[in-house]
């Protein structure tokens, strides 16, 4: 794989070491020119290409039903990942006794995978995280008679960690837990296969390692649930024949998309269309392998660094818990991400470490920089802090 080739499809990688995809990546120009390409189109035809758009659009999610082994009907475009478990929530409430049905997750979940939850009057059961590891065993430790639904992010955007979905599938199939998925910190980066692991819904946004921007995300609903949850929502476009137009037929799509309810954001969808174009020119399993070489890159580099210093990778560094991000334990981390975006250095700050991102634009120079850049900084007074 030519990789030098693959960063110059991103010009942010010009000026900046963009160690951050847990935040948001920069897009790729495939992206960018699919959702210029559609303002182009509609700057000079209005909307007369909205036959074409639709055809486009089909096309797009049968490449993200691809990317995680689904079915075409049990993908739907989403605003973002909040939006998508909102919907999972909503469509399980009617099933699931909300006062007597509890929901298990993670301690250090981002709170899209909660709050939807905790507004529609769930019970929430956190589980603890051992050295930022959740094991399967802890998690069935948590498990009650109550324990319905498991949600659980892919990769936490805390640590770094990264829970076996194929093994927590298999414990929610034997523990009749109905099995939730946020994969926002893996999705464009990890495999995921839906079927393999059992999971009957995930949400992810295209703006983190899918490398889509802002404004598209995605919702599978595993099809087993099409006939057997509530529709919180529903618009012109939810129903079987929308161009009937029939204002007092309620005749529901019975497939993901039926939460697509009016007319769909394409820019955000085309954008998501040129990302997966790309992903699938580099591969899946290439694109895994060259984030675990950039991290163990990093890590190596980081653990030389500290020979001298002293702070700890909060980041489990086993590799079956090993994802695209690295957490370094830094009491001061907000300080230092200001010190280094003067350097053009791009990290963020989470709790009380650092993270760092390694995605298919970087490449070790980037890392290169980001240590020599935080030798200086940890070498100067101010900055003797670690955790
Ligand atoms: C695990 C996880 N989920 C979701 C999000 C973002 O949520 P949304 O797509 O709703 O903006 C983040 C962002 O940091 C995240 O780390």
């Amino acid at each position: 794989m030519d990789w030098n080739k693959i960063r110059n499809l991103f010009p942010a990688t010009k000026k900046f070491a963009y160690l951050n995809a847990a935040e948001a990546s920069p897009v790729s120009v495939m992206s960018a020119r699919e959702a210029k390409t559609f303002y182009d189109e509609i700057l000079t035809k209005g909307d007369l290409l909205w036959d074409e758009w639709l055809e486009k659009r089909e096309k797009i999610r049968k490449k993200v039903a691809e990317l995680i082994n689904a079915d075409k009907s049990e993908i739907a475009f989403t605003l973002n990942t909040s939006h998508g478990m909102n919907l999972i929530a909503g469509m399980l409430k009617g099933i699931e006794d909300p006062d007597g049905k509890e929901v298990i997750t993670m301690e250090d979940e981002f709170p899209s995978s909660t709050l939807p939850w905790l507004n529609l009057k769930y019970t929430l059961r956190f589980v603890k995280p051992e050295n930022a590891v959740y094991s399967i065993d802890e998690i069935e430790k948590n498990i009650t008679s109550n324990t319905k639904i498991l949600v659980t992010s892919h990769v936490q955007y805390k640590t770094g960690f990264k829970q076996d979905l194929v093994e927590l599938g298999k414990l929610c199939k034997d523990r009749d837990l109905i099995f939730v998925v946020n994969a926002t910190q893996s999705a464009g980066a990890m495999p995921i296969d839906v079927r393999k692991a059992n999971i009957d819904f995930l949400v992810f946004s295209g703006l983190k390692w899918m490398m889509a921007g802002y404004g598209v995300g995605v919702l599978y609903i595993s099809k087993k649930w099409f006939e057997k949850v509530d529709y919180p929502v529903a618009g012109w476009q939810s129903v079987k024949d929308p161009s009937l137009m029939d204002n007092r037929k309620l005749d529901l799509r019975k497939e993901a998309s039926v939460f697509e309810l009016g007319c769909p954001h394409f820019s955000n969808i085309f954008a998501l269309g040129g990302a997966l174009d790309l992903l699938n020119e580099i591969g899946k399993k290439n694109v895994e392998r060259r984030i675990y070489e950039l991290g163990d890159y990093l890590v190596e580099k980081l653990e030389e660094l500290n020979s001298g210093l002293s702070f700890r990778i909060v980041s489990p560094l086993d590799r079956k818990y090993r994802s695209g991000i690295t957490v370094i334990g830094f009491e001061n981390a907000e300080k230092i991400v200001q010190e280094l975006y003067k350097k053009d250095v791009v990290v963020s700050a989470r709790g009380r470490g650092l993270r760092v991102s390694v995605h298919v634009y970087n490449n070790e120079k980037d890392i290169d920089k980001f240590i020599s850049e935080l030798q200086k900084l940890l070498d100067s007074e101010s900055f003797r802090d670690p955790s």
